[in-house]
């Protein structure tokens, strides 16, 4: 890692090292809401990031902020691993593996579940439906109660489906895409409502943004979210500055859950510090609070104990897992969810993609031609240095970004699985495989715009409207 702490660490007690973490987090804090650049921000996010493993190194426990350590356990037996851990919350994702973050730890380190062949199938039997690729492909990986919302649908039980979109700009890349994509594919296959949470107070907070910028961020979001396909009379999308202050079935769950988390437990769960706003601080029941059937007593004819089921990816599991915790105890369901892996930027798996650097994506207003530059010149390659070598052993297609992003968008599996063998085998070369990926995303982001170009402010006001959907509960 470039920017390791000094050695010095060593000698630090685990009450100074918990000192040390909790200011290069302030400090990250700092540099991200000055706008910092880039680079400074990610040399100050690694160097965090090696802290808090030299405090589990030391004390044997992960580092909770506000939560000094205790009961300390020495397992520091000289063993450096900080090569192979990753590090995954809301606002940052960090890995130094070029194939992207190991998701089989995540798994057991965010204790859910797999999603295996058994479960697949099962969703597959339920529905009568073949399997979306997401699912075949892994993209989907991990659940909490999937099988419980299985139990229920055979039961003919109903349940809703519940995702969002913080909008912190008028700019969505692909990668946005995906769990609209798939809340898209599970609307239709189980046939149930729709609710989507724009958080443009969310953003207000975390950004530089005015009110007002955010909620028109929030309606052009709308627009492209919309351009996916969704049933007019099955989907509900919300903007938090606007249907807060007209339901008050969603703000009595807000502060249901605000009674039952404390100072603490947000601080533990997503580092939030003494000098944070205490907006943000109580922005997690906004989220929550959506996982609650009361919440839209308009969809749900009042009813609160409609089960929810989240489809979301993985970064966003430390709300749920607060929300899954407070449920009980405020008498609701726990919403169940489908974690999906991160879309990976052009230049490699290491990151999540950013709106705010244009190269390091494929946007949704991109034209073919700006798609085939970005492609050509930025997609990272699993390729070789030149052609004869490339030709004698062959692509890496588990770094190859044109790859990974094929695996997202190519629908043909066998078409797919070819693709992989000729670029292993040497037969295929990049730019060969670059232009399929090309080829493959010219039409698919044309027909977004075409279909974007059909929602009218009209229709954004009909999909934001609170109202009955076209189900009986
Ligand atoms: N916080 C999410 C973001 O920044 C937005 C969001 C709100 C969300 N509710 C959600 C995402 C439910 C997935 C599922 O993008």
């Amino acid at each position: 890692m470039a920017d390791s702490p000094n050695c010095d660490l060593k000698s630090l007690s685990p009450l100074q090292l918990f000192e040390r973490v909790t200011e290069q987090g302030e400090k990250v804090r700092a540099l991200k809401a000055g706008k910092a650049p880039k680079d400074e921000i990610d040399a100050a996010v690694r160097m965090l990031l090696s802290l808090k493993l030299s405090y589990k190194a030391t004390t044997g426990q992960d580092y909770q902020a506000g939560l000094p350590p205790k009961d300390l356990v020495l397992i520091n037996n000289g063993t450096n691993k900080e090569e192979d851990e990753d590090f995954v919350d809301p606002w940052t994702v960090q890995t130094s593996n070029a194939k992207g973050v190991d998701y089989a730890k995540l798994i057991v380190r965010f204790g859910s579940s797999k999603i295996d062949t058994d479960l697949i199938n099962r969703i597959e039997r339920a529905t009568g439906q073949k399997p979306h690729r997401f699912l075949r492909r892994g993209i989907f990986f991990s659940h909490r109660d999937m099988d419980q919302i299985l139990d229920a649908y055979e039961n003919k039980k109903s349940f809703y489906l519940y995702t969002g979109r913080g909008p912190s700009s008028q700019a969505m890349h692909v990668g946005h895409l995906i769990q609209f994509i798939f809340a898209k594919w599970l609307q239709e296959v189980f046939d149930v409502p729709l609710v989507i949470q724009l958080t443009d107070d969310e953003k207000y907070l975390w950004k530089d943004l005015t009110t007002e910028k955010a909620y028109e961020y929030a309606r052009e979001n709308a627009k492209d979210i919309i351009a996916c396909g969704f049933d007019i009379n099955k989907t509900f999308i919300f903007s938090d500055l606007d249907y807060l202050g007209t339901s008050t079935g969603f703000y009595k769950n807000i502060v249901k859950v605000q009674k039952h988390v404390t100072f603490n437990q947000v601080k533990g769960i997503f580092g939030f510090t003494d000098s944070d706003c205490i907006g943000k601080i109580s922005f997690p029941a906004i989220q929550a609070a959506p996982s609650f059937s009361s919440s839209f007593p308009q969809i749900f004819n009042g009813k609160e104990n409609i089960q929810c089921l989240i489809p979301c990816a993985i970064d966003q599991d430390p709300y749920f897992r607060m929300t899954r915790d407070v449920a009980p105890r405020i008498g609701q369901p726990k919403p169940a969810l489908l974690h999906s892996v991160f879309f990976p930027a052009l230049q490699g798996a290491q990151t999540k993609m950013s709106a705010s650097d244009p190269n390091s994506s494929i946007f949704l207003t991109d034209t073919p031609k700006q798609i085939k530059t970005k492609i050509n010149k930025h997609a990272f390659s699993g390729g070789r240095d030149t052609i004869e070598e490339h030709r004698k052993y062959g692509g890496n297609c588990d770094v190859d970004v044109s790859f990974m992003y094929l695996t997202f968008f190519l629908e043909d599996d066998d078409r797919l699985e070819q693709l992989k063998q000729a670029y292993t085998s040497g037969e295929l070369l990049t730019g060969e495989l670059k232009k399929v990926l090309i080829e493959t995303l010219q039409p698919l982001i044309a027909a977004h715009q075409e279909r974007r170009k059909q929602v009218t402010d009209e229709v954004v006001k009909q999909f934001m409207t609170p109202r009955k959907l076209a189900f009986e509960f």
